[in-house]
């Protein structure tokens, strides 16, 4: 049935001149059926990039799909499920990075991509996980960052960026939130020669019990040249297929499998085959906010 599937997802891709681009939190058969899978920052890259395909299907959460639309106008951008957003990115608005910017009008925001459109169309510059700190170390004319939306990122970004002095908005990813000391303390007896590795979204006490905090990208990275042969990974659970499939010579273990991202999950093979067949649903943004928020994403690319 899968294989199958897989087979006409294929055919379809081609006949649609389509690239499908898939976050590493995607299920296992998503991420095999994609032509690129990648972190945030490596998909937006990507995205920029396309030349040959007229139509992106993301599979992955609604701002990253935003964001390939925004770098991409000229392309049709489709979402197998459209519901798939990102609560993060739902926790602050325009109106809130307006406020922020009247009271604190020496800052300059800092955002970080799960954010909407108009949220980023109100931002400086944009950063992801992968890039936080060189991002802030890269404003010169002001030492006031407003970093938003998430505040576990932000402080985790902070303490290597001791120069700065931040302003945080009470953001979160509820599934990092799941990941608690203990889980870590409990991975680390039951796997004693394991290093750690979680993502930046974490808590940050959960962040000081680790070897390495890092992007999804970045963890890839970490776990190809670690010497060690068993990693505790603090992050969604998808990560672990890829980090696995690439790594077939050493173990991963999952902190926690409470930390599931249900709306990374909601994109299944059927629903991108039916995304290929109807060529929806398509992601549009207003075009003076995506051009507001193009010049914030651009300004993270290229610095
Ligand atoms: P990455 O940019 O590290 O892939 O993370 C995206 C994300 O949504 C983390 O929750
Ligand atoms: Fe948003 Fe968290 Fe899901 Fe990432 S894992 S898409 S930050 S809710």
């Amino acid at each position: 049935m899968t294989n199958s599937l897989s087979e006409k997802i294929k055919e379809l891709k081609v006949s649609r001149n389509s690239i499908i681009l898939a976050h590493n939190y995607q299920l296992a058969e998503i991420q095999d059926a994609a032509d690129f899978v990648g972190d945030s920052l490596e998909l937006s890259i990507k995205a920029s990039q396309i030349k040959d395909a007229s139509l992106i299907v993301f599979c992955g959460v609604c701002f990253m799909a935003e964001t390939a639309k925004i770098l991409s106008p000229t392309k049709t951008v489709i979402m197998p499920d459209i519901n798939a957003g990102c609560p993060m990115a739902n926790m602050i608005t325009g109106e809130d990075v307006r406020k922020l910017k009247r009271d604190n009008p020496d800052a300059k925001v800092v955002c970080y991509v799960n954010s909407t459109a108009e949220v980023k169309a109100e931002s400086y510059i944009c950063c992801t996980s992968a890039n936080a700190q060189k991002i802030v170390e890269s404003i010169k004319d002001t030492d006031d960052i407003i970093f938003i939306p998430d505040k576990y990122l932000g402080m985790n970004t902070a303490k290597k960026v001791p120069g700065k002095k931040f302003i945080y908005w009470n953001g979160y990813c509820p599934t990092h939130m799941r990941i608690m000391p203990q889980d870590i303390e409990r991975a680390k007896q039951e796997h004693s020669s394991a290093v750690v590795i979680v993502h930046p979204e974490c808590r940050t006490d959960v962040v000081e019990l680790a070897d390495q905090a890092s992007s999804t990208g970045g963890m890839l990275k970490f776990a190809k040249e670690a010497n060690a042969k068993e990693i505790i990974v603090g992050t969604e659970i998808g990560m672990l297929h890829r980090l696995q499939k690439e790594n077939p010579d050493k173990k991963f273990y999952p902190v926690t499998d409470k930390a599931v991202c249900p709306n990374m999950k909601l994109t299944t093979l059927e629903k991108l085959l039916w995304a290929l067949e109807e060529v929806k649903t398509e992601i549009t943004v207003e075009k003076d906010v995506a051009d507001r928020a193009r010049k914030a994403i651009e300004r993270m690319i290229e610095s």
